[in-house]
């Protein structure tokens, strides 16, 4: 089973970034950890500080992944591009944010992205990588004994 995870704009940033948000550990470093606890997973890492190399990552994606765990980023609260990617692509996906959204500016509160996933995790620091990447991996099993 192959599960790309895609990170956008800032968060090659964290462990650096706002660390009383985002915390003090760096994506690479967590990566690893996640690698670690999945090690029978196939698990790949993209980020990018750019628009049209995430929309080319999820097209790539939709031939080659099993899953998707997304955190656009800011890109969340503005790209109808990014949402109609996921939408063209039908891999499917997990949304993240490590903040609680909810609890921050208004305009955090909305993502383009939401609709086309099949859930979201916010607010729960890094470990959200761990548990979309866990909900994906069920998923695909359970389609698999059903024969889907
Ligand atoms: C974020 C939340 C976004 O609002 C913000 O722009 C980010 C990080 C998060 O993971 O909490 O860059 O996606």
């Amino acid at each position: 089973m192959r599960i790309l995870i895609v990170n956008g704009p800032n968060l090659n940033l964290l462990g650096r970034r706002e660390p009383e948000i985002y915390g003090s550990t760096s994506f690479e470093d967590y990566f690893n950890e996640l690698k670690n606890r999945f090690s029978g997973i196939h698990l790949e890492y993209f980020q990018s500080n750019h628009e049209g190399a995430l929309l080319d990552k999820l097209h790539d994606a939709g031939s080659k992944a099993d899953g998707i765990v997304i955190n656009a980023g800011a890109y969340a609260h503005t790209s109808i591009a990014l949402a109609d990617a996921l939408a063209a692509i039908r891999t499917p996906a997990v949304e993240v944010h490590i903040s609680n959204v909810f609890e921050r500016e208004t305009w955090r509160h909305h993502s383009w992205l939401s609709a086309k996933c099949e859930g979201c995790i916010f607010g729960l620091g890094l470990e959200g990588y761990a548990l979309a990447v866990e909900f994906l991996v069920r998923r695909f099993r359970a389609a698999g004994e059903l024969g889907g």
